[in-house]
């Protein structure tokens, strides 16, 4: 893929290395990848050129990246003055300076050169699409890409879609993917659906300020301890944001009012820092001025995010991970809400609204009616058949219990659902990465731990149950949890790149969530007792190969579990859940080299096997409950989960087999 970035000031470097880390990936193997990254300003390209070869030596030094890759970048970087370049990119990037009459310029002049079915994306922060693309020759290709700080690694892109020609749509949300965004779709309005909540929430920091109530260390002590996201001022000294935001409240002032006007401070300030990073700064506070500041900070905060999602900016669910994402907070602003709860909320809200006229208090605060929305999963439907999608990409999907929890309601909502005929289960990208570690490491009791079993087991019986098939579609890694939740599934199909495996053996612990009953009820007892034992990982052919997945690997697996799904309906294949009936083991059970592994998690697991496959499924996965909390209460478990958090799934732990 040829990208081009325009505009080598901030973001437009980090943009550009993000885009390349991305294109030395799998995913573009065997394409002509480039980025050309394009400033009318000598000094500012060369500026960008050495930040991003910086960012290559750091990463290098912190074995981030391998020499490969670190080889790949300044080959694929293409620094220019000459717009004529861009000739033949396929996405082009405009990050020049926040001001409309120069994008538009931009446009013009790109729109010369490039190809008319090469994408335009405009990293506006607040500047709505349609005033950028008024006069586009081929607006249905111009779209706002939205990203965030810092740019090449982090995940989420607003996009406001060009919404006249679908193709380019769905193009567009396809090539953000490849290069490493989670696209959020969200309306054409002034700051879009993140920075309207951002930009007003620094602007109540800083009227905090101009009060007098809190000095600025104050006020970033206060809100960094109570909700984290690094303190809203020393954001602003990190971004250079000031100016920024007096441009972004302008533009949310307009259709607004007078509540948005930027504060009189804040314009003031001009590019001037909010902290001096060479003292250390009082920040020591009374509990009454942090009453005050919280209060102030979260009703904006909140008021705001309600309003965003009320409004229809941004989808609620979307708007929540876009959110804690993109701002830093511990948490989504609309979990923070349900946390305070609806009545807190709206004592909140009004509170402010009383004192600061014109801020607008949604009607689902004012009301006392929070919107409900799903944190972990989302739905897609085509036609009859739903996709779920579990959607934690910073964590490669891991299932949390909220994640599982979800599962289970969505599933038999979608069970009762007489217009959908079958359901695609999938993470974001393909990926299924296993249960939440943090969340396993903060269990203490034996009955915490046979009780995440028991908490999966009937959302999986949910799944295996359902009336109309259930395919999972596979890509990239699918791991312990993520893959146990795959084999509930009426069926599998998985694309090139899929890792499969059951590593917990490699953790010291066994797998809870089925495995050591299903896999070998799907792939035989011998294949699996081999996987199970030695947590080896396996690619697309070999999961073809031993019948885990249906038929072949393929390049777009959330369309082939469709086919697939229409293929059942159309009784061509029938597709099925796992036979719970008892299966025989052999006796004695093949030997194998388990190298560094533990020898009492392999009798666990062995026995797991052999006890629980005599019974029938159900009775099965209480035997495997029992033994993985056996196993997560032996001395190779704390070895093996320390291992893993500290030094990750590469470096082989040090067992003690007992
Ligand atoms: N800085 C951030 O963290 C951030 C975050 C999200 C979005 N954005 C958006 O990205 C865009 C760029 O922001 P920035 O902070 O990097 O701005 P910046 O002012 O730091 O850099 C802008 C660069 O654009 C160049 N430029 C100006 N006119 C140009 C032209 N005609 N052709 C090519 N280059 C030109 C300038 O020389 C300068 O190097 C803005 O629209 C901004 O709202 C920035």
């Amino acid at each position: 893929m040829i990208v081009g970035v325009i505009g080598s000031g901030a973001i437009g470097p980090d943009l550009a290395y993000g885009f390349l880390s991305s294109l030395a990936g799998p995913a573009f193997r065997e394409e002509e990848n480039k980025v050309y990254l394009l400033d009318i300003k000598k000094d500012a390209l060369d500026a960008g050129v050495e930040r991003i070869n910086n960012y290559i030596k750091k990463a290098l030094a912190r074995g981030k990246v391998s020499d490969k890759v670190a080889a790949f970048i300044p080959k694929a970087l293409v620094p220019t003055m000459d717009i004529q370049d861009l000739a033949n990119c396929d996405y082009v990037l405009e990050a020049a300076s926040e001001d409309l009459k120069i994008k538009r310029a931009i446009l013009r002049n790109l729109e010369e050169v490039v190809r008319p079915d090469c994408l335009i994306g405009f990293a506006t922060s607040a500047i709505p699409r349609a005033r950028i693309a008024a006069e586009a020759l081929h607006p249905e290709r111009c779209f706002v890409n939205h990203p965030f700080y810092p740019a090449w690694r982090a995940l989420p892109i607003e996009v406001v879609s060009s919404g006249t020609d679908e193709r380019f749509s769905t193009k567009m949300l396809d090539v953000l993917q490849k290069l490493g965004k989670v696209p959020i779709i969200t309306a054409d309005v002034p700051a879009f659906a993140a920075d309207d909540v951002f930009s007003n929430y620094i602007c109540e920091a800083v009227r905090i300020v101009e009060e007098g109530i809190a000095t600025p260390a104050q006020v970033d002590q206060i809100v960094n301890s109570a909700i984290g996201g690094g303190g809203p001022l020393n954001v602003m000294d990190l971004t250079h944001g000031n100016v920024l935001v007096v441009h972004i409240q302008e533009l949310m002032q307009e259709v607004g009012g007078d509540w948005f006007a930027p504060p009189a401070l804040l314009v003031k300030q001009g590019t001037a820092r909010w902290r001096n990073p060479n003292a250390l700064e009082d920040s020591t506070h009374t509990e009454a001025q942090a009453k005050q500041v919280m209060d102030r900070i979260l009703a904006v905060l909140i008021g705001r995010a309600y309003a965003v999602a009320e409004n229809g900016v941004c989808e609620a669910s979307d708007l929540n991970w876009l959110l804690r994402m993109s701002l830093g907070f511990n948490e989504g602003t609309l979990d923070l809400g349900k946390k305070l709860g609806a009545e807190k909320v709206a004592e909140l809200c009004l509170k402010y609204a009383k004192a600061n006229p014109g801020f607008p208090v949604p009607k689902c605060i004012a009301e006392k009616k929070l919107p409900t929305y799903l944190r972990d999963v989302k739905i897609d439907r085509d036609g009859d058949i739903a996709t779920v999608m579990v959607r934690r990409p910073e964590l490669r999907n891991a299932l949390s219990m909220q994640t599982v929890a979800e599962i289970k309601t969505v599933m038999r909502k979608l069970n009762a659902d007489s217009g959908i005929s079958g359901v695609v289960f999938t993470g974001y990208g393909g990926a299924l990465s296993g249960a939440d570690v943090n969340e396993f490491t903060s269990l203490t009791t034996r009955k915490q731990t046979e009780g995440i079993c028991y908490k999966a087991h009937p959302a999986q019986k949910v799944i295996s149950g359902m009336k109309k098939p259930v395919v999972a579609a596979l890509d990239g890694p699918v791991m312990g949890g993520g893959s146990e939740f795959s084999m509930v599934c009426h069926a599998r199909v998985v694309g090139k790149n899929l890792l499969l495996a059951q590593p917990e053996v490699n953790l010291g612990i066994i797998p809870g969530y089925g495995a050591t009953q299903r896999m070998p009820r799907i792939i035989g007892v011998e294949k699996a007792l081999e996987l199970l034992r030695t947590g080896r990982s396996i690619g697309a052919e070999e999961a073809c190969a031993i019948g885990w997945a249906y038929g072949e690997p393929v390049d777009d697996p959330v369309q082939a579990a469709k086919d697939l799904i229409r293929e059942h309906i159309a009784g061509k294949v029938k597709l099925a859940p796992v036979d719970p009936a008892p299966v025989t083991v052999p006796d004695p059970i093949p030997d194998i080299d388990l190298g560094h592994r533990s020898l009492v998690i392999d009798t666990l697991l062995v026995n797991a096997v052999k006890e629980g496959l005599r019974l029938p499924l159900e009775e099965g996965l209480l035997v495997e409950a029992r033994a993985f909390a056996d196993s997560k209460e032996t001395v190779d478990a704390d070895i093996g989960i320390k291992n893993f958090t500290q030094n990750g799934p590469r470096v082989p732990a040090a067992f003690m087999h007992e």
